[in-house]
């Protein structure tokens, strides 16, 4: 199994290119099978989990093929079976639910099963369907949905924000007969970039971005191209890299409106931050200041940057109260920090870090995606050689990321 050894230590410093989205690419690839035209998608970076959507498409039926980082998909549907050998590898599988029921009147999806941050059920993403008219059935361990006569648009109010349903349940109203209006709706910018390839395809959807949506339905759609927006995490955990090695970056492709929360912390713990023609510039600036965050749905502070910050707090000059709120149990990369004496106490979801001027090398072992890039901060800020294994799960989220940083200095290879 893949570890990499990093020696760290070196202050990074240069040019980062920001991949497409792969939170946004995901449900964008999803969408290809709502259309009766070609989706032509573009910036869809290159990922583990991009590959098994682009899979789970093809054993629908439909046509994938993928030139440099331009995905196009065509075809029809032939198979409604999602099985749960591609649906455990990714949770976000759930999200051609929504589509095949749309266009085609059923799906037959696997629940998603365990997932190492907390239960994560799927049962807002099966309320909308029902909401719609699907007669859902749960046997055998999937998601049996029916839609004979075609989806009905409803009013969905979600009790609490997913992003996930959000998707399912926006693609899924394209094709509805009338109005749906979704309720507390997820306003992350991938939400907001799926609606706009959705109403390039010749949906009718307003509101996206903000807490309700309202989509018309259309009976069909039709060809689109679109550009996949710049990964907001893996820009802010390149943020985080220049600041806990204490180093300088420029984020090239970066938005920085994706990512205010994470910006206005970073500041407050003295890292400069600013836009000019060639990106977003982060830098050190000696010494790092403390904070405290609570993770919530965008706007608020992301949950997949918790990790990379609560590395940062390790060594901060101070201390930090950690609160997240999103997922239940997504600490586990708390013991694996302390391997490196890190000083962190956790009580429920919230945990409280009380910074060092130093860490020490240690093996450490990745449990998932965001968990397993803290680990790598944390070792890059380390004097000595750390060794991070399973990485495995880096590749699902993170492309070329040994590339990106080892041309700003890190000194980092997988063995
Ligand atoms: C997406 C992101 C993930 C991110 C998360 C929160 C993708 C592919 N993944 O995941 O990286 O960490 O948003 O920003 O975009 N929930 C339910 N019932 C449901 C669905 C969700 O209770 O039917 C709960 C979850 O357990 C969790 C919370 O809602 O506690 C938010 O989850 P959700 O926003 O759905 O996350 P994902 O869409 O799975």
């Amino acid at each position: 199994m893949d570890s990499l050894r990093i020696e760290g230590g070196v202050p990074l410093k240069g040019e980062i290119v920001v991949s497409g989205a792969k939170n946004a690419a995901l449900p964008l690839i999803a969408a290809g099978l709502v259309t009766d035209g070609t989706l032509r998608l573009r910036n869809v970076p290159d990922l583990v989990d991009t590959g098994s959507m682009e899979v789970l498409l093809r054993n629908h039926g439909m046509d994938v093929g993928r030139t440099g980082d331009m995905l196009v998909i065509g075809g029809s549907a032939t198979n409604f079976d999602a099985p749960y050998d591609l649906v455990r590898k990714m949770r976000a599988s759930i999200l051609v639910l929504g589509p095949l029921l749309a266009r085609y009147g059923q799906a037959r999806v696997s629940l998603p099963g365990g997932c190492a941050i907390g239960t994560r059920p799927v049962d807002l993403h099966i309320r909308a369907m029902q909401a719609f008219g699907a007669i859902v059935e749960l046997a055998d361990g999937y998601i049996q949905a029916r839609a004979p006569g075609g989806l009905t648009g409803a009013r969905v109010v979600f009790p609490m924000v997913s992003v996930g349903a959000t998707e399912n349940a926006m693609i899924a109203a394209t094709l509805a007969k009338g109005t749906s209006e979704i309720v507390n709706a997820a306003r992350e910018p991938e939400i907001s970039d799926l609606a706009e390839c959705l109403i390039a395809m010749g949906a009718r959807i307003t509101g996206h971005g903000t807490d309700t949506i309202t989509i018309e339905g259309v009976d069909s759609l039709g060809d689109a191209t679109h550009d996949v927006i710049p990964d907001r995490i893996e820009a802010g955990t390149f943020a985080i890299a220049a600041a806990i090695t204490g180093g300088e970056l420029t984020l090239q492709n970066a938005r920085a409106r994706h990512l205010d929360s994470l910006f206005e912390v970073l500041r407050r713990c003295g890292i400069t931050i600013d836009e000019n023609d060639d990106g977003i510039r982060v830098a050190a600036n000696g010494g790092i200041g403390s904070a405290d965050i609570t993770t919530d749905p965008f706007p608020g502070f992301p949950t997949d940057l918790q990790a990379q910050f609560m590395a940062l707090m390790c060594l901060a000059d101070g201390s930090s109260r950690i609160s997240e709120t999103v997922f239940e149990n997504r600490f586990m990369h708390v013991p694996e920090l302390m391997r490196m004496g890190a000083d962190i106490q956790v009580d429920g979801g919230i945990a409280m870090v009380r910074g060092k001027p130093s860490l020490t090398p240690a093996p450490v072992m990745a449990t998932d995606l965001r968990a397993s890039v803290s680990l790598v901060l944390a070792a890059l800020a380390t004097e000595g050689t750390s060794e991070v294994s399973r990485i495995y799960h880096l590749d699902r989220g993170y492309s070329d990321l040994e590339a990106k940083l080892g041309q700003c200095g890190a000194r980092m290879h997988r063995v």
